[in-house]
């Protein structure tokens, strides 16, 4: 199936007008489109309480006039579940946090009299879960769904030059996900105000019918509604520009468009637009398409709208095809989590995941199991990522008592439109999942039915399924999906083929190793479900669940079954909950043990094997375990190497313990009865003869010192941004000792404070908002955040008994307000 669409992007302005707890907008605030609305709400939970205890939700908080004088002050985007504490009676598959219960925003604000005439709404990304809104004790509408995008109208209620309150309900029924999924507004809220006239909510769709080197055709559809009592005309005018840059490279004539009075309208034009840039990985070029809407002259409303102009395409012989060429998907699955920080959305955390998984030459994201914050999809048109963009978890037969099939027959149409409808403009979203393991695989009646959805809302992509039914890719279900996935079906690749030659597959998802950063456990055993013990598991990354894999049998059935588009690991992260192998709830472990980086974003060896797999061109050569062993001396401790290279030599203290060749399917070379002795091991790799890349650990002296290094020395002080200060205990040759696990204090001063700490230990009940953290194999992180409006220094120092400390500075840069 080909694919080859654009993208859309709102552009607003930002402002931050909170006056003590009543957001008063000025007219010029107020010009903006469309502004977040995320400052100062109030909040109380009720319910099951974060103790344990219960709290009776009274009546009446939906009324203007109630006093919520004592709630607790806040901005958005908040989740009330991170912040703990972590209960050792609450589920480790959702991450041993309250969650579960119900909670209450309310906030108070005022617009001027001048505003009236225009039509306002309100849009939230996200709000787990079960929303019911309403304004002055008005009622205004409901979205259950907790990872969906909605907007409700506050015009007929909202009230001028006096103060409004907007009050939010929000309940997480316990058993409703099989996962943390935060609880709260975690996502950002906005303020849209627009003529009676108006582009409507996704009202526009760019697609790009025809892609090029030379020439490219781009399709602006518009969709308008008019709000107004009169039937009305108006021009619609489409632009096209570079994105950034202000001369336009291409216009649309004006369309004329007739609308009765209340009644909506549409119009379609095609662009053409010669020597495009396409999007593509390493290259992502963005367009602009401004739509204009003219009424008796004037313009009444514009809307931006981002897109990309590449085409994509899933074969059934060729694999994943991008502007033509193929391109094979090294993707991985993210749960929505952004570790220490909870659910609560933050771009610059989410840009930083995908750095680093492009630093491992990952190229594609699977949203598992459920729509992304809009943030997400932003930062992957901008950075060069591709996105399977997921729905659902499950469809009318649940997985837990309380999840989305006791909302699938009312909701799921309305959810299925809302997601297409918000993403389709998005250059890097490449395809569509229906839902992830649903119960429904015996036939493909209700997935066809849910195909129809989709494709009613955009014709250019292909949808698919994460199908864990091995029957699912021959029992008719795989002719309801234009792509089908297999998850960990690697042994079925060639036999799907043979009996679906015309038919695109992908695995969505993969592998599922497990392994706890730094931790390496003896005697190594080869059976996968083995090497765990004291709830960690062996970081040897030979260990896997029995439905899964290890990475090294996904790679060998990628490179015996090209035809397949490529894989999504699962995961990219460690996130929180499903701590698989010890998910009974009488475990400690709070969260998982899948992901190629930790809770932290610390990398755990097997971010080197998928490196090294995903960049052959980037020398890697990795070693594991680390080399303090002092109660090992003589013992046999195997050593692995993970290596870009296609044969590697091993020396211990100098002696070559031999040179070893990759066989074909062959991922990893082991030297398996190394017999531990302390100095140094380092590896020697080759590729094609000449020498490629070296690897040296060392074993280590007491620790000795602590050392803070960051990703970023340079915030905007804006109140949002974060740095991820990485703290490690060095010895006295400044060599990281992998052993420690001391206590370590923090103290922060100027412009900024600590947002997080943790390690990557998946047993943790320490609170993550805390000024100490013990090291976990040697290593910490803090996370930063800056204060709004206040520019400066920001000095952390970090404390540790026995060992010296240290400390970093980071700067903090006033900006104007930010565009988001
Ligand atoms: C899959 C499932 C994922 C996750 C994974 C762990 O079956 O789709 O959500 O649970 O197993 O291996």
């Amino acid at each position: 199936m080909k694919t080859t669409p654009g993208i859309a992007i709102f552009c607003a302005i930002a402002f931050a007008t909170t006056v003590g707890a009543t957001d008063s907008m000025s007219g010029s605030d107020v010009m903006s489109p469309r502004r977040v609305f995320n400052k100062g709400w109030l909040f109380a939970r009720f319910g099951p309480m974060p103790d344990g205890s219960i709290k009776k939700e009274p009546t009446g908080m939906e009324r203007k006039e109630f006093y919520d004088g004592s709630w607790h002050k806040l901005d958005l985007p908040h989740d009330w579940g991170i912040e703990g504490p972590f209960r050792a009676d609450l589920p480790s598959s959702t991450g041993k946090l309250p969650w579960a219960g119900i909670g209450w925003y309310r906030k108070h604000f005022r617009l001027p009299a001048s505003e009236k005439g225009h039509r306002l709404f309100i849009d939230f990304d996200g709000a787990m879960s079960h929303a019911k809104v309403w304004l002055n004790g008005q009622y205004l509408g409901e979205w259950p769904y907790g990872y969906a995008s909605f907007r409700l109208e506050l015009t007929p209620g909202v009230r001028y030059n006096r103060e409004n309150v907007l009050a939010v309900r929000l309940d997480n029924p316990p058993n409703s996900s099989r996962w943390y999924p935060g609880g709260g507004l975690y996502r950002n809220v906005w303020l849209v105000r627009t003529a009676p006239v108006h582009v409507g909510h996704w009202g526009t769709v760019v697609t790009t019918p025809v892609v090029a080197r030379d020439s490219a055709t781009t399709r602006v559809r518009t969709e308008i509604d008019n709000q107004s009592s009169d039937p009305v005309e108006i021009a619609v005018l489409v632009e096209i520009s570079e994105s950034g840059k202000t001369t336009a490279v291409a216009f649309a004539p004006e369309t004329i468009v007739r609308i009765p009075a209340g009644g909506s309208g549409r119009c379609e034009t095609s662009i053409r637009i010669p020597s495009p840039n396409l999007w593509d990985l390493k290259s992502p070029a963005l367009y602009s398409a401004k739509t204009s809407i003219r009424q008796k002259g004037r313009v009444v409303d514009e809307v931006n709208t981002i897109f990309g102009i590449r085409s994509a395409e899933f074969t059934p012989d060729r694999g994943f095809l991008l502007n033509g060429r193929r391109v094979p998907i090294n993707g991985v699955c993210n749960h929505h989590d952004l570790g220490l920080l909870g659910t609560a959305v933050n771009e610059k955390a989410l840009e930083r995941q995908i750095r680093l998984l492009q630093e491992m030459g990952c190229n594609a994201i699977r949203t598992s199991h459920n729509p992304p914050a809009p943030e997400l999809l932003d930062l992957c048109d901008r950075l060069g990522m591709l996105v399977l963009d997921e729905a659902f978890d499950c469809w009318e037969t649940g997985k837990t008592k309380n999840d989305y099939s006791t909302l699938f027959k009312e909701w799921h149409e309305k959810d299925i439109r809302a997601l297409v409808r918000r993403d389709r403009n998005h250059p890097c979203v490449i395809a569509w999942s229906s839902g992830n393991e649903i119960r429904e695989q015996l036939d493909g009646n209700l997935s066809q039915r849910l195909r129809a959805i989709f494709l009613s809302e955009d014709s250019t992509r292909p949808v698919t399924a994460g199908c864990d039914n091995p029957q699912a890719g021959f029992n008719g279900f795989q002719n309801s999906v234009d792509v089908f996935g297999y998850n960990y079906k690697p042994h079925l690749y060639a036999e799907f083929r043979k009996a679906n030659p015309s038919k695109p597959l992908l695995g969505t998802e993969t592998a599922s190793c497990i392994s706890t950063n730094g931790e390496y456990l003896f005697p190594v055993t080869t059976d996968k479900l083995k090497g765990f013990s004291d709830f960690q598991v062996s970081s040897y990354d030979l260990y896997a669940p029995y439905w899964a894999t290890i990475p090294d049998v996904e790679f060998e059935a990628q490179d015996r079954n090209p035809f397949v588009c490529g894989e999504f690991v699962w995961t990219g992260f460690d996130y929180l909950g499903e701590p698989t192998p010890y998910s009974d709830d009488s475990s400690r472990s709070r969260s998982s043990y899948f992901g190629i980086l930790d809770v932290c974003g610390f990398k755990k060896d097997r971010f080197y094997l998928y490196q090294s797999r995903w960049r052959p061109e980037q020398p890697v050569a990795h070693i594991l375990p680390h080399w303090n062993w002092p109660g090992r001396i003589g013992q046999i401790t195997p050593v692995h190497v993970y290596t870009s290279g296609d044969e590697a030599e091993l020396f211990l203290n100098g002696q070559s313990l031999g040179r070893k060749k990759k066989e074909p399917y062959q991922y990893r070379l082991r030297w398996e009865d190394v017999k531990y002795a302390a100095g140094e091991l380092k590896v020697v790799a080759y590729k094609g003869g000449l020498e490629w890349a070296t690897d040296i650990v060392k074993t280590t002296a007491e620790p000795a010192r602590l050392t803070l290094s960051a990703d970023r020395t340079v915030l905007d002080a804006d109140g949002r941004d974060l740095a991820f200060v990485t703290i490690k205990i060095l010895d006295k040759e400044g060599l990281i000792v992998p052993t420690a696990d001391d206590l370590v204090r923090f103290r922060v001063s100027g412009s900024g404070t600590i947002e997080a700490v943790g390690n990557g230990d998946a047993t943790g009940h320490e609170s993550f908002q805390s000024d100490r953290c013990k090291a976990f194999h040697g290593q910490c992180l803090v996370i930063l955040r800056s204060s709004e409006g206040k520019g400066g220094q920001i000095h952390l120092t970090a404390e540790s008994e026995s060992m010296k400390g240290g400390s970093i500075l980071i700067t903090s840069k006033s900006r104007k307000a930010r565009e988001h």
